[in-house]
């Protein structure tokens, strides 16, 4: 090429690449995570690397990518980064990057960069650099032993045994040169470590609940600016958490065991290693030479609450200098040999936000109620004044009685009350409990001797750590509530595993509940590692059947609780939402057997059938399993729900061993779900397309879940989960959907639904063109619905429709009114799916549909007429919005860099359409593919895009 042309060319490439900017902007790769976490500790050998992409320039896509990974930040270049240059990587992933450098040891300190190239193959700038740390990746590299104290027959009381807790310290001295210094600490129980009277990190109720016999986890703490040279202080609390204190409804039941499930006595376990500048290393652990006490801390129990002694306090205990020569010395307990002790993988119990009172009432009897007008799960923190032996004790309850008194009959045995004894400062002090949390929206205060101001109090709201990444709004204040709602419920039960409530005696991860909800979770919060915590818990907890079990972990609280159709799939269900949601096939990898050997367990069941007839889980209590809890009327046989799920665990078998390249047993699956659809069609409908059962074979259904009500196949329930599931052949589904339709209408256009029948309701018949239908029953307002509650004052989802009315006030056994319940809450699935039409193609939302469900008219104030959704996806952010106003319909739509969307724009055809205020059939930035059933399709590459229709 001669100079003027090569000039030329090179001129005009410059003016059309910088209308395009790509000069100027690239791909900007930031949120970078190992593991889905920022900056983390893990133990993962060949940890999972993320970033997420950012261009100005509409249809981006990364064609290529470098990462560079290295043990400093100056040597983090591509000539010396001495881990890992992955080179120029083709292709458009940007999550679930396996890391493939040099093999990491414990302790390895990585810092890592990217940068993408962009769909013209003009490489983007570096990020900003990273890291992730390696913990300790062998048991033997522990030199920490587990210590304790032994205070157990200090429990006192006649319901409740409840010791005090153990106090524990240790003075080290830290020579010269200090460059480096983590602290690695777990303990079987909870505990809370202060370096030098500060505390380590701000995680709470670490480390958390496992099976402990099989593994413990632990946290790594950089301490390096909390340390100093000479003499430094440890100090620890322990308490007796989830290992040693009550757990769920033991007493309850009068089950022979009621606490210390898993050993009597909470211990520690820690070491802190140094790092000199002079390259020589010390490692200070736990062992015999450290001292231990009782102190302030008389109770402590995560169900019952804490009882703190203020007088007893020790001053400074924390920090160095302290006498402790009236201390014991630590005892030593033995470790299990096969018990595991790993990083913890799960999102940290934090407190996540502060709630202020919003009013005090004086009542009769001398205390006074304080209202935080939101339920939650947490502890308060409490300022008071006053003499020393004053003594300060809160109760906590969800509701109020009629008459003003703090409701606390649906706690059941959980005591839930903390006591401060004041150590009488003229300056007044301040107590929050640790070691406990409560679920509550109301505090009762007693032992005040005047009027308290609403200052006194401020709720710290307590739970698993999972990054907001939905939102939702609409012009409907209901709807807005409801998603608040559902929001609130969440937070309150992810706090570690995924509880069933945060307040009465129970507080465990039903398996049921947690499939129900567990998409709708996705869409609300980043729940990648907390399920990654999880799952691990549930496939520690599977039966040598084969069977996942009711809750995970599972202590034994009640001598017949094994297993129930309807939740053990949360062993399949859970990982496939959770593969959906964020393409993750390492954990469908790692629980492959398990899950292998629960669909071996099913179909040993079936006794080769390949279906579950009437009575086939009689072996179990209550017979049948829970069913279609809470629903009303007739019941629908668990049997045939049995074989529902076995069929949908087979199809997400069939999909998740496909994703993890495993050809024969997707082809197994492939051929169970087919026998299984077979086997159900035959024994389960008529030649009609109807479902029936022959009821008649439960007799009086005695052991079965309200089995005096009867059994029929013709339910709401059943329609609702089979064209959900894909039990109906497609061709069929309109039929199911009818059938669906009329018994809702039959029934006055209620839901008869329970936990298993509801969160496939509006989604079923959205999906065979009743969508209306599913907008009346998300907006009525009547019961049983979601709209109840919210006319019914809640701030949270309920256990029941009508947990509580204005009318009749709790009309419900208290036994079993949980107001922090999230198994209704499964309709979000339905919010972000149907109604902003946000549903996932390829895992990850690599693709996605767009196709809004617009709100029937004439609706009224009770209608929706605008709605804006988002989602912040492993590649961005994705939002839908749609609005109508007197005929025209506006549409808003934002696609990530690096995605594909379909977006399904309601209109009939595409010349009604107009696209960014342009034509849409002539528009050249996106596609339109066609149209269906009221919607026109377009293919969109990223980009922000504005539709507007008119009718
Ligand atoms: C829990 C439920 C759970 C159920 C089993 C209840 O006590 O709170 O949500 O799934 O038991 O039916």
């Amino acid at each position: 090429m001669k100079l003027r042309s090569l000039f030329t060319f090179l001129w005009s490439a410059t003016l059309i690449l910088g209308t395009l900017n790509v000069f100027a902007k690239g791909l900007n790769p930031s949120y970078l995570r190992c593991e889905y976490k920022v900056d983390p500790v893990t133990d993962v050998s060949n940890p999972r690397l993320s970033w997420v992409l950012a261009s100005d320039e509409n249809n981006q896509v990364q064609t290529a990518y470098q990462i560079l990974v290295s043990t400093s930040k100056e040597s983090l270049t591509e000539r010396d980064a001495d881990l890992w240059n992955s080179g120029k990587v083709n292709g458009r992933d940007t999550y679930q990057i396996v890391y493939n450098g040099k093999p990491l040891k414990s302790r390895d300190l990585c810092y890592w960069k990217v940068r993408s190239w962009d769909k013209n193959g003009v490489a983007g700038p570096w990020s900003e650099a990273a890291t992730w740390e390696m913990g300790l990746l062998s048991k033997t590299e522990w030199k920490g032993k587990w210590i304790g104290l032994d205070l157990d027959h200090l429990g006192k009381g006649k319901v409740y045994h409840l010791p005090p807790a153990p106090y524990l310290r240790k003075e080290i001295f830290i020579k010269k040169g200090l460059k480096k210094a983590r602290l690695y600490i777990t303990a079987l129980g909870v505990y809370e470590m202060n370096v030098n009277g500060q505390k380590a990190g701000d995680a709470r109720l670490t480390p958390g609940w496992t099976d402990y016999d099989k593994r413990v986890y632990y946290q790594t703490y950089n301490v390096t600016t909390s340390l100093k040279e000479g003499p430094n202080a440890l100090a620890a609390q322990l308490s007796y958490g989830w290992y040693a204190g009550y757990l769920g409804y033991g007493l309850l039941v009068q089950n022979p065991v009621v606490r210390g499930f898993y050993g009597r006595v909470p211990t520690l376990k820690a070491q802190l290693e140094i790092q000199y500048a002079d390259g020589t290393t010390e490692t200070f652990s736990t062992d015999e030479t450290w001292k231990a006490s009782q102190g302030a801390l008389l109770e402590s129990d995560l169900l019952n609450g804490e009882t703190y002694d203020a007088r007893l306090e020790f001053k400074d205990w924390g920090k160095t200098g302290f006498n402790d020569k009236s201390w014991k010395n630590a005892e030593i307990f033995p470790d299990k040999g096969e018990r595991k002790v790993q990083v913890y993988p799960g999102p940290p119990v934090k407190v996540t936000q502060e709630l202020a009172v919003k009013s005090v009432t004086p009542r009769p009897d001398g205390t006074y109620i304080f209202d935080l007008a939101q339920n939650f799960a947490g502890v308060i923190s409490l300022k008071v004044k006053g003499r020393a032996g004053d003594t300060i004790r809160l109760r906590y309850g969800e509701k109020l009685h009629p008459d003003g008194r703090l409701m606390t009959e649906n706690l059941r045995m959980a005591r839930a009350t903390d006591t401060y004894i004041l150590r009488g400062d003229a300056a007044g002090e301040t107590w929050e409990p640790k070691f406990t949390f409560h679920g509550f929206q109301y505090v009762e205060i007693k032992g005040l001797k005047e009027a308290p101001s609403k200052d006194m109090l401020t709720g710290l709201v307590v739970g698993s750590d999972t990054p907001k990444v939905g939102s939702f709004e609409t012009d409907n204040a209901m709807a807005n509530q409801l998603y608040s709602n559902i929001d609130w419920t969440q937070r309150a039960n992810y706090l570690e595993i995924p509880t069933d409530c945060p307040q009465r005696d129970e507080r465990i991860a039903w398996t049921g509940d947690a499939q129900v909800y567990a998409k709708s979770a996705t869409f609300n919060r980043d729940v990648a590692s907390f399920f990654t915590k999880w799952i691990v818990d549930l496939n520690d907890g599977q039966y040598e059947s084969g069977a996942y079990p009711l809750y995970a972990p599972r202590p034994n609280l009640r001598w017949h609780d094994t297993f129930s159709p309807g939740w053990m799939e949360a062993g399949i269900i859970c990982p496939y939402q959770v593969y959906r949601a964020y393409a993750d096939t390492r954990m469908i990898a790692e629980g492959w057997t398990y899950m292998v050997r629960f669909m071996d367990f099913l179909e040993k069941r079936s006794k080769g059938t390949h279906v579950f007839v009437e009575n086939s889980f009689t072996d179990i209590s209550p017979k049948g399993g829970f069913g279609d809890w809470l629903s009303f009327g007739k019941k629908t046989p668990p049997d045939l729900l049995a074989s529902f799920y076995y069929c949908y665990c087979a199809d997400l078998m069939t999909e998740m061993a496909g994703a993890i390249g495993n050809g024969k047993d997707k082809k197994r699956f492939t051929e169970t779900a087919a026998a299984i659809r077979k086997a159900i069609t035959e024994h389960y409908t008529d030649a009609d397309g109807k479902f029936k059962c022959n009821a008649k074979a439960y007799g009086d259904g005695e052991g079965y879940v309200d089995g005096a009500l009867g059994f029929t196949g013709h339910t709401q329930t059943v329609y609702a989960n089979a064209i959900y599931m894909n039990i109906v052949k497609p061709a069929d589904k309109t039929k199911a959907g009818n059938f669906l339709a009329a018994l809702l209408k039959e029934n006055g256009n209620k839901m008869s639904t329970g936990f298993l029948g509801a969160k496939p309701m509006l989604p079923a018949l959205s999906a065979t063109g009743h969508s209306d239908e599913a907008y009346h029953l998300f907006l009525s307002k009547e019961f049983p619905s979601w709209g109840f509650e919210v006319a019914n004052g809640s701030t949270t989802i309920w256990e029941r429709w009508d947990s509580f009315t204005k009318e009749d006030g709790f009309k419900y056994n208290a036994a079993m009114n949980s107001f922090s319940h999230y198994a209704f809450g499964a309709v979000c699935e339905w919010m972000f799916g149907n109604a902003a039409g946000i549903k996932s193609v390829k895992p990850g939302f690599a693709e996605f549909i767009i196709r809004p469900e617009i709100a029937p008219d004439g609706m009224g104030n009770d209608g929706v007429n605008e709605l804006k959704a988002s989602l912040q996806s492993m590649n961005g952010l994705i939002a839908s919005e749609w609005s109508k106003k007197s005929g025209t319909l506006r549409m808003k739509v934002m696609v990530p860099v690096n995605t594909i969307a379909n977006i399904y724009v309601p209109a009939s055809n595409a010349g009604q359409v107009k696209l960014n205020n342009k034509t849409l059939a002539t528009s050249k930035d996106v596609q339109v593919t066609g149209s269906e059933a009221g919607y026109v399709i377009v293919k969109a590459g990223s980009g922000t895009f504005e539709f507007v229709a008119e009718k």
